[in-house]
């Protein structure tokens, strides 16, 4: 999740044990193949084995709607050591979409297929290619046709985000369509889209009859979550419940940020807390909202957070 799921919080929510994967935030191909620099700067853990430190395996997400600069930059992903390339047809992003990227792609199914087929031509077969999308640009049945283009281009797996882009993150999410779409295509679907809770995980289960899911918001909001639906699944053994100690998180976080902290990290976590705030059990987000570097808002956070910090990180790095 773009401005979010970077390396460090992968690497955080790899902590569970929960997640089979993570997809990195997405990378946008415009007007240039992505570079191997800019691969490797967004998705560091190409250098091991596509991991996160905490084991997790992470996949590269790119965002564009140029066939052929998708197609390159997935070869220079996998030439990099990506396991498997996400495409993504979702994002809303006005930005995004007036520069062919993202949701926009889905008025043009016929080019959902031409992309994810020429992403799948080019990288070795080994290499899963799939499609993210939401259900439509601004109506829910261009899911059906969208789906299928993307199947037909070789998606491996569809992840849908039930909304349309017209929406947003407006209610209601459409999990039944999910289900329809995972009826009709003879490819796993994962069914997404305002997943909070167990009690919202058994409903999305069962309007969709989905075996796969994705969890953003609700997994940034409540680091226990997969692990709760991982046990609901019979896949993970139940664990005793237990509370979220933010500021340790954010400690755990800081371990995992190259060169300790920056002004954009302050920002990245205002992110994440901000969302654990509105979805979660984060109470204090009014403090922390006007801190402009991670030290200042560790230090409302946890005052004992304060002196490690002063110690531990250069007074380059504010
Ligand atoms: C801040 C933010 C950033 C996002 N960035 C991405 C992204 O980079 N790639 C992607 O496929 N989806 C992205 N999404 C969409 C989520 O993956 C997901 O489809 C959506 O939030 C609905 O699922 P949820 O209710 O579990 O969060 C983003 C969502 C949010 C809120």
């Amino acid at each position: 999740m773009e401005g979010v799921t970077d390396a460090p919080m992968r690497a955080l929510q790899g902590t569970n044990g929960a997640f089979t994967f993570a997809v990195s935030e997405f990378l946008r191909v415009a007007h240039l193949p992505i570079s191997r620099t800019s691969l490797l700067r967004h998705v560091p853990e190409l250098r091991s084995g596509c991991r996160t430190p905490t084991g997790l395996p992470v996949q590269v997400q790119l965002l564009g709607g140029d066939a052929g600069l998708m197609a390159e930059s997935a070869v220079t992903a996998v030439s990099l050591g990506a396991t498997a390339i996400d495409l993504n047809f979702g994002c809303p992003a006005p930005t995004v979409n007036r520069h062919d990227g993202g949701a926009t792609l889905l008025r043009f199914p016929h080019r959902i297929r031409e992309i994810v087929g020429a992403v799948r031509a080019a990288v070795p077969a080994n290499v899963p290619v799939s499609a993210k999308m939401r259900l439509g640009w601004d109506h829910v049945d261009a899911i059906f046709e969208n789906a299928s283009m993307a199947a037909e281009g070789g998606a491996a797996w569809i992840t849908i985000h039930a909304r349309t882009r017209t929406q947003g993150y407006a209610p209601p999410v459409y999990w039944p369509l999910i289900g329809q779409v995972r009826k009709q295509l003879r490819i796993p679907v994962v069914a997404n889209g305002d997943i909070r809770t167990v009690e919202e995980f058994r409903r999305c289960r069962d309007e969709t009859g989905c075996r796969h899911f994705m969890l953003g918001r609700g997994a940034l909001a409540d680091p226990n979550l997969a692990a709760r639906v991982a046990t609901d699944l019979g896949l993970a053994e139940p664990r005793p419940a237990s509370t979220i100690d933010w500021p340790a998180q954010l400690r755990q976080l800081m371990e995992w940020t190259p060169n300790g902290a920056s002004y954009g990290l302050a920002k990245r976590w205002k992110q994440w807390l901000r969302i654990a705030a509105a979805y979660g059990t984060f109470t204090r987000f009014d403090e922390i909202k006007r801190a402009t570097c991670p030290l200042e808002l560790l230090s409302i956070l946890d005052e004992t957070i304060r002196d490690e910090c002063l110690r531990d990180i250069p007074r380059s790095s504010f």
